[in-house]
């Protein structure tokens, strides 16, 4: 397909820009750069990105249960409370007098947040869930300092972690221990044990875990790390399953990261914006980056704090996904949050029931919002792969599940139907898998050459990772 620049006719134009609403400033001659963009017509644009969008598949077209990665539905009433222009036309420098609003909206998430997860105060600095966890590593790392307990330099991390949380620890100056996980698919306490010790920083730990499960042992967990001076982090890239439910606070962890590009109503994959607001127990506040908003008397005001760790993104972080966010809260309420957790906990629950005769599950203990199945067997016996299975999917119309993650899985599917799905569509999705694993039983060879139906088939997956083309080669213009 080509390029909007490649498509640019000399003359074609639209005009659409609104009214400036600042005065004119003329650059000086030598200043002036020279201003390469494509012309185009409104109806040419709107034609391209339709056309690009059809090559694609989101969350708009159908199913999409990317395991770890919450792909719900996001109502678009958020995206509306987003768009207002008393969002979108703010400049980050204007006086707090004229931001009041912006600074209730942090402020109210904020808020609410921590009720959620049990903190006492929470930055919304962070862009992502991994930018969230360097972080909360970070705060914990000016904790220890402050204390002048500097021995305390190793973060540890399960096999079962995502692979953000030993590349986070690792960023921010820690040794990474690795500890195994039991046959439960949980943290295996006696490895947590002979790990502890008095040159530990703290735990990074996700509950439920990347395989689906809630460990049932988080107090025993959190307790052990806590008695040998270290601080738990909770990795709430997860929390779909349990907001408004359980707090990790309340579990015994001391920072989290939420992933508001996940339970809270921004659309992600392909880039972003997204947000992983950071929150901690009271003892860490001083730290957080970027200072806190604070209300008197219904005025809103940033407060700094000298023990602040500094900025990790500039102003305010990404504003617009904490409206989005705010915006699904108030919506769904004290009565709605809960309940959109245990929806997709029930779903999940209920494909991988409809499933378990057919695909052979990693874990056969009730799960939370997700699911891993593995195609080990299947591979043994006819050579058809956890890949091969995930294409056929795309010729049904629908995204594959996470596949080869968790590590620990071997040819592991990881399914995340999310709330968001009626059962009439998980019946559909659940005879369609029933239909690809029968066919994968009588004719391996077929499945492997799905899909047949999408504009690009089987790309040169190690090809892309090891030498990405990353800069456009073309002409144009
Ligand atoms: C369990 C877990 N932790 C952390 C992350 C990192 O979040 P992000 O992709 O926003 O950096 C993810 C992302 O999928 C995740 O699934």
């Amino acid at each position: 397909m080509k390029l909007l620049f490649e498509e640019s006719v000399r003359g074609h134009h639209c005009d659409v820009l609104p009214v400036c609403d600042v005065p004119l400033y003329a650059l000086p001659e030598k200043r002036a750069l020279p201003l390469r963009l494509p012309e185009l017509s409104e109806n040419e644009i709107s034609r391209h990105y339709t056309a690009l969008a059809q090559q694609t598949h989101g969350v708009n077209d159908g199913f999409y249960p990317l395991g770890s990665c919450t792909m719900k539905y996001n109502p678009k009433i958020n995206e509306e409370a987003a768009a207002q222009r008393g969002f979108t036309a703010l400049h980050p420098l204007q006086p707090e007098d004229s931001l009041q609003g912006a600074l209730q909206v942090l402020h109210l998430a904020g808020r609410y947040l921590c009720e959620i997860t049990g903190m006492a105060a929470m930055t919304f600095q962070p862009a992502a869930g991994a930018h969230g966890e360097f972080t909360g590593l970070l705060l914990i790392k000016a904790y220890h300092r402050a204390r002048q307990d500097g021995k305390r330099t190793k973060i540890i991390v399960p096999d079962a972690a995502h692979g953000t949380n030993p590349a986070s620890a690792a960023m921010a100056g820690f040794t990474v221990v690795n500890i195994p996980s039991g046959a439960d698919g949980c943290v295996d306490i006696a490895a947590l044990q002979a790990a502890v010790g008095e040159d530990t920083a703290g735990l990074m730990l996700t509950n439920p875990n990347t395989v689906g499960l809630f460990d049932k042992n988080i107090l025993t967990i959190t307790r052990i790390v806590h008695e040998a001076g270290g601080l738990c982090y909770y990795d709430g890239a997860n929390l779909n399953a349990v907001m408004g439910i359980v707090r990790p606070g309340d579990m015994g962890f001391d920072v989290v990261h939420l992933n508001l590009h996940k339970s809270f109503s921004t659309p992600h994959g392909g880039g972003g914006p997204g947000s992983g607001p950071v929150g901690c127990k009271a003892a860490l506040t001083p730290f957080l980056p970027g200072g806190q908003v604070v209300e008197t008397d219904g005025r809103y005001a940033w407060k700094g704090s000298v023990q602040s760790l500094g900025r990790v993104k500039m102003f305010y972080g990404n504003f617009l996904v904490v409206v989005k966010a705010l915006a699904y809260l108030l919506t769904l309420g004290r009565e709605g949050i809960p309940e959109a957790a245990a929806n997709a906990v029930l779903n999940a629950n209920y494909m991988k029931q409809q499933l378990a005769d057919v695909y052979p599950m990693a874990f056969s203990a009730t799960c939370m919002h997700e699911f891993v199945m593995s195609l080990a067997l299947l591979k043994k016996d006819t050579g058809v792969t956890a890949l091969d299975i995930a294409k056929a999917m795309l010729d049904y119309g629908m995204h594959p599940p996470t596949m080869y993650f968790p590590l620990i899985v071997h040819e592991a599917l990881m399914v995340e139907p999310t709330e968001t799905e009626s059962k009439a569509e998980l019946d559909r999705v659940i005879a369609v898998y029933r239909e690809i694993y029968a066919k994968a039983l009588v004719d391996p060879a077929a499945l492997r050459t799905m899909p047949l139906h999408t504009p690009v088939r089987r790309p040169d997956e190690v090809g892309a990772a090891r030498q990405p083309v990353l800069r456009y080669a073309g002409g144009g213009l």
